[in-house]
């Protein structure tokens, strides 16, 4: 199978030297890629910035903001059988960056802030029988909403996690599929999650009648 795995944060500039991002690491995405791997799968890797190193047998794609993870993961979307993002894609960028250091002044300083492009709905048109991967990191509410965004992202299933998920070993979580599946995870490591994702897949992929 051709896996399509994006992973990391996503910086969104506010001026030359500053930017606005999230704690993310890279490690879930790497785990997944490191798994397709052992399992004799093709991946391409969309990476945004982190100081973890990608396995060298990835084709790895390198990018830095929302916008260029779109159109990094538009170009590669009609070659992979399946996408996992696992991406902490920034929501909103400043609407006006400036190219130059703001100086500070003595007045307040305010950012606009407008949002960027959701990539697994801007790709969910062209999905086909395509398997789509999505995480949720909520703090309420978690599966009402991990549910909705199931739904409105066309999603084959989504890895519900808290934010203590960031950067760290082992992870509380929930699978739930499109099918209406649960999977309570309780203090799995990052590789066993990998592991289930990509299993998950292959059956997946297997049951719309393709091979490996
Ligand atoms: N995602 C995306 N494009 C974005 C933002 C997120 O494709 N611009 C992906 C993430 O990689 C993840 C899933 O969508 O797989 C998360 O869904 P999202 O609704 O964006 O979650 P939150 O950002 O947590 O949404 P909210 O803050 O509204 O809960």
């Amino acid at each position: 199978m051709r896996f399509l795995v994006t992973a990391g944060p996503t910086r969104e500039y506010i001026d030359a030297v500053r930017f606005i991002s999230n704690p993310s690491t890279g490690r879930m995405g790497l785990a997944v890629v490191r798994r397709t791997l052992q399992a004799g799968h093709d991946v391409t890797l969309i990476l945004g910035p982190t100081w973890l190193k990608p396995p060298p047998e990835a084709h790895t794609l390198r990018v830095t903001s929302a916008r260029e993870m779109l159109d990094a993961v538009s170009a590669e979307y009609e070659k992979c059988d399946a996408l996992v993002m696992t991406a902490a894609v920034c929501d909103y960028e400043p609407g006006a960056p400036s190219n130059r250091k703001i100086k500070k002044g003595d007045q307040p300083l305010v950012l606009e802030l407008v949002r960027t492009p959701d990539i697994l709905l801007e790709v969910a048109p062209r999905k086909g029988s395509r398997i789509n991967v999505g995480f949720a990191l909520e703090v309420q509410d978690s599966i009402k909403h991990a549910r909705q965004k199931l739904l409105s992202k066309k999603l084959d299933f989504i890895v519900v996690n808290s934010p203590a998920a960031f950067g760290s070993e082992a992870v509380d979580g929930t699978i739930i599929t499109a099918s209406g599946e649960m999977e309570e995870l309780k203090d799995i490591t990052k590789d066993d999650l990998a592991a289930r994702i990509v299993g998950r897949v292959e059956r997946l992929h297997a049951s719309h009648g393709r091979g490996t």
